[in-house]
């Protein structure tokens, strides 16, 4: 007899609960460029910031997830980015430390933060960007490096979570962190568990994700190019840059639920929907 394997539906995709940070951008502008996107020469609007955002936070709690707050400060417009504040796995916080003197004040500020929510901290010795550049896969950690996080943070990572780190090497300058190059679709992992631009990394990075996961998606430059990699991912729904077209078809095809949300504004500062969005795992 042939078992002929189903189409994986939606009705098969399970959504895991999910807890996060975000930071409400009250404070957000461009005022200076440490990233290819960021123009300050050109203005920015704050409230129509603040309104995608709160679509971004309110979509979350419609899909059940947690969301925590921390308050931003005056003078970090940057602080919007939650995924750069540090890395969170088994209730212990490993701190970012930013390659960026205009983000430095971040990292003690989320430091501060996770210690008063109960969190294990650990003082970070590496330049690292947090969630910006380390991504959970199933047991294994996907860690950028290229551009802000450097290679020596991946060993602390090491040190501290005893998982598997993987180091990979970003190239392309548009795409500085990892999670603006890949996308962990299924936190759960497998070959066909991440979403990715082959042409942000370099050559042996490229060959290791071939190897991985010869399964993923892989975006469009269009897609690429409008943030649509930065995406957060419970295992079902997709939330990812509306603009990202291409990118909503692959997920349906595969059985995932896309969400769509506009925010223009912040990807003025270089960001989307994950960079907004660190992910707590107690
Ligand atoms: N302007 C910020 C920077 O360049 C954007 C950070 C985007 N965050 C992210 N997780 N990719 O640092």
């Amino acid at each position: 007899m042939t078992l002929i394997e189903p189409a994986p539906t939606t009705a098969e995709r399970r959504a895991t609960h999910r807890t996060v940070l975000m930071c409400r951008p009250e404070f957000f502008t461009v005022s200076y460029r440490i990233n290819p996107w960021m123009h300050p020469e050109q203005p920015t609007d704050t409230g129509m910031a603040l309104e995608q955002w709160q679509t971004l936070y309110e979509l979350y709690l419609s899909l059940g997830f947690e969301v925590q707050l921390i308050d931003p400060i005056p003078g970090l417009p940057d602080m919007v980015y939650a995924a750069n504040g540090g890395f969170v796995l088994d209730g212990i916080a490993y701190g970012a430390r930013f390659q960026y003197p205009e983000r430095g004040p971040e990292g003690p500020a989320y430091l501060d933060w996770f210690a008063a929510a109960g969190f294990q901290v650990r003082e970070p010795v590496s330049t690292n960007e947090g969630e910006g550049d380390f991504l959970l896969v199933g047991d294994t950690i996907l860690a950028g490096t290229g551009f802000r996080s450097d290679a020596a943070s991946h060993d602390e990572l090491r040190r501290i979570y005893g998982r598997e780190v993987v180091t990979l090497r970003l190239v392309d300058p548009a795409f500085y962190h990892l999670d603006t190059a890949l996308a962990v679709l299924d936190s759960a992992g497998g070959p066909a568990s991440v979403a990715y631009l082959p042409k942000a990394f370099d050559e042996a990075s490229r060959a290791i994700l071939e190897q991985r996961f010869p399964d993923a998606i892989h975006v469009t430059d269009a897609d690429a190019a409008v943030l649509g990699l930065n995406s957060f991912s419970d295992g079902r729904n997709v939330v990812i840059a509306s603009r990202a077209e291409d990118f909503a078809r692959q997920l349906r095809e595969r059985g995932y639920i896309p969400h769509g949300v506009d925010l223009s504004e912040l990807l003025l500062g270089g960001g989307g929907v994950k960079c907004c969005t660190l992910e707590l795992r107690r």
